[in-house]
């Protein structure tokens, strides 16, 4: 099929109509933007429990929260075709986070304030219960401006309707404000006085900012004469997300809950790298400012929610298990062709609770507790010794759609290679050491999604090296032999992993599901999500293994491994 490409990776900036420039981060294909193709039958690399809708493009998961127990998930959908465009609120809810109900599309354009597309955005329980969604609309200018949209009816447990109420939009692109860097509202929190606060993100000169507003009543919005943050050379940040953290327990907190033993973390995704990146801080109160703490990196190279694919996330507080939890979009690895041919593209993270590790310099995140109501036909070894170059294949589980922890220990770290001190890009060094490259300790880890005889594998391993007095442990998701075919992303990704090897051993969980493998190192302290499009491992042949390629032994203490069931996911 023949087409023009008007996009491109990156940030994306079309002229249109009255001269505005639109810009959002995704690759726009104007042209197939309504384009339906028959969903071919033949659907391999769609998920078992991932969530998804029945066909077309997804993005970023918009608005999550509770409300009378019933979970909302809304999302950035395009109801006509594949590719990114079209962009409207689709609308799912839940009881468990696992399984889903679709409704009607929630939020689409209707007004001159959101009738060039529905973009993202949040939501927030006002006093009374009420929820509120404030989300980016494109005006007949193609400025982006904020809307506020309302339940029609309270007593409708699904929410399934929304108004706009007439005083829309409710904050536009003035006093210098870039009109088309201006977007995806956060929830809303209360200050000292009172007031609601609200952060846009935004960009002016490749200065990233979170631009901050306020109100009295969620309706009449005053821009602060400061951002609560921004940040040099970091372009767009989309999506932003600004929430509280328990400096002692992993207990999740309301967003406008302060107090003495409060941490702030503020989330952006950097739409020139699609890096969702977070630091940890103090918000000042009086000042209404982040400020990030020492050593916590704001300029796009600190740290991550995830080391793979994984985008415009946002989180919620869930009231009623006193957890936050962690949303993300994870694309395709394959072309826009491929997508219209499959018929849908982009998948949600299986959602995440997160909170602040001991140590108050990182997040730690698990999956939800949920989604081991999927589990079954366990399997489980005790202690096994892996020798150097050892393949052991992890039988009697459905390898395409498995749930597999494990747990290695090191007998003795003397023989950890030197750690070089130009090795500072961990995915870098992971690229150049690939699973197929020995160590000494290390690569050792699970060989997911692969084929009988090893031609198709996705290797999550480890190694660790010697710094002076201190390891370094490397964890990476080598895509590189993922699949026999070659028109594909298989970028391999990787982390440093703060973990102590000798004491606390080196533990691994993978969730895989047929295209995705979302891997959690440490216990949740590094995670790194894989999209593979395997040939010849789709489902009953696709095989679990695993292995040591270093020149050590390698205790394996522990393995667990579930066969998944299916989510029901009803449209
Ligand atoms: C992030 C993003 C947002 C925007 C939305 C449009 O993926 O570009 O900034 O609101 O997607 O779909």
């Amino acid at each position: 099929m023949a087409f023009t490409v008007v996009g491109f990776i990156g940030l994306c900036s079309l002229l249109l109509g009255y001269g505005v420039h639109v810009e959002a981060s995704h690759r726009v294909f104007s042209n197939l933007q309504s384009h339906q193709n028959t969903t071919a039958t033949h659907q391999p690399y769609r998920t078992g429990y991932h969530f998804q809708p029945a066909k077309n493009w997804i993005n970023d998961p918009n608005g999550p929260m509770i409300y009378k127990d019933i979970y909302h998930l809304f999302y950035q959908y395009n109801p006509y075709g594949a590719v990114w465009g079209n962009i409207v609120w689709a609308h799912a809810t839940s009881t468990d986070l696992v399984n889903w109900v679709h409704h009607e599309v929630a939020i689409k354009p209707s007004i001159d304030s959101d009738i060039n597309g529905c973009w993202s955005g949040s939501a927030t329980i006002l006093s009374g219960e009420k929820p509120a969604i404030l989300y980016t609309g494109g005006d007949p200018q193609n400025r982006q401006v904020q809307n506020l949209a309302l339940p029609k009816n309270l007593s409708d447990e699904f929410l399934r309707e929304w108004i706009k109420p007439p005083r829309n939009p409710v904050m536009t692109p003035i006093d210098g404000i870039n009109a088309s860097s201006f977007r995806d509202p956060t929830t809303a929190w209360k200050g000292l006085d009172g007031r609601w606060r609200v952060i846009i993100g935004s960009q002016i000169d490749r200065q990233g900012k979170a631009i901050l507003y306020r109100s009295k009543d969620f309706i009449h919005w005053v821009r602060a004469q400061h951002p609560l943050h921004s940040s040099n050379n970091t372009g767009m940040w989309e999506c932003p997300d600004f929430f509280r953290v328990s400096v002692n327990s992993t207990v999740g907190l309301d967003t406008s809950l302060n107090g003495p033993s409060v941490k702030h973390v503020l989330k952006v995704s950097l739409g020139e790298t699609q890096h969702d990146c977070y630091t940890i801080g103090t918000y000042d109160l009086k000042k209404d400012m982040y400020i990030p703490d020492n050593g916590s990196i704001d300029n796009g190279f600190g740290l991550r929610f995830d080391y793979g694919k994984f985008y415009a996330s946002k989180t919620f507080f869930d009231s009623s298990k006193n957890r936050r939890i962690l949303w993300g979009w994870i694309n395709e690895s394959d072309s826009e062709q491929d997508d219209i041919k499959k018929g849908w593209s982009g998948i949600h993270a299986i959602p995440r609770n997160l909170w602040l590790d001991k140590t108050g310099k990182q997040l730690v995140q698990w999956p939800i507790q949920e989604i081991k109501m999927l589990r079954e036909k366990p399997v489980d070894w005790q202690s096994t010794e892996m020798k150097p170059g050892s393949v052991s294949e992890v039988l009697d589980v459905t390898a395409a759609q498995v749930d597999v922890e494990i747990l290695l220990d090191l007998p003795t770290l003397e023989k950890a290679e030197n750690m070089d001190p130009s090795w500072v890009d961990p995915q870098l060094l992971c690229s150049e050491k690939g699973a197929s490259v020995k160590g000494s300790l290390g690569p050792f880890g699970l060989l997911a999604l692969a084929s009988k005889g090893l031609k198709e594998q996705t290797a999550i391993f480890f190694r660790v090296f010697k710094d002076q007095e201190r390891y370094v442990v490397l964890m990476c998701s080598d895509q590189s032999r993922s699949s026999l075919r070659q028109d594909l992303d298989k970028t391999t990704y990787g982390a440093f992993l703060d973990v102590d090897p000798l004491h606390e051993g080196l533990s691994l969980r993978s969730l895989i599901d047929h295209s995705i493998v979302e891997s959690f190192g440490g216990n949740g302290k590094a995670c790194i999500i894989a999209r593979v499009y395997p040939e010849l491992a789709i489902n009953d042949n696709a095989h679990l293994y695993v292995f040591n390629n270093g020149t050590e032994n390698v205790m394996l203490s522990k393995l667990s491994a579930w066969s998944m069931k299916k989510a029901q996911i009803i449209y």
